[in-house]
């Protein structure tokens, strides 16, 4: 299965920088030759005033108030190294809803 890192382009998270987030992470992905990862966009995950919000599925990381200078970290996790816990600040609770939704196949 490949990989997706689905970045939210909801009202909210727009406004504090996520459509540039995700064209930063897809030519990050493009340039490191990271053929088994999608970035792609996502409809809400329902925690817009903790955005923008950044998911990576299936290894169920979520990324919360990701700001450009946090793309480092979150590219080294995605080419393996570690999980980037100061952004891994959203409730359990919504976590599982949304990763029981991804789980259906709604991207
Ligand atoms: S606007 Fe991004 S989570 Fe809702």
């Amino acid at each position: 299965m490949k990989r997706i890192c689905l970045v939210c382009q909801n009202v909210d998270c727009k406004s504090r920088g996520s459509e540039e987030i995700m064209k930063e992470l897809q030519q990050r992905v493009a340039d490191q030759g990271l053929t088994d990862l999608e970035v792609k966009p996502y409809l809400c995950f329902g925690a817009c005033q903790e955005g923008p919000n950044v998911v990576l599925y299936p290894e169920k990381s979520w990324y919360a108030g990701v700001k450009k200078e946090d793309l480092d970290d979150i590219m080294k996790h995605i080419a393996g190294g570690p999980h980037v816990t100061r952004l891994d600040t959203i409730d359990t609770s919504l976590k599982e809803l949304i990763y029981q939704l991804l789980e259906t196949g709604v991207f």
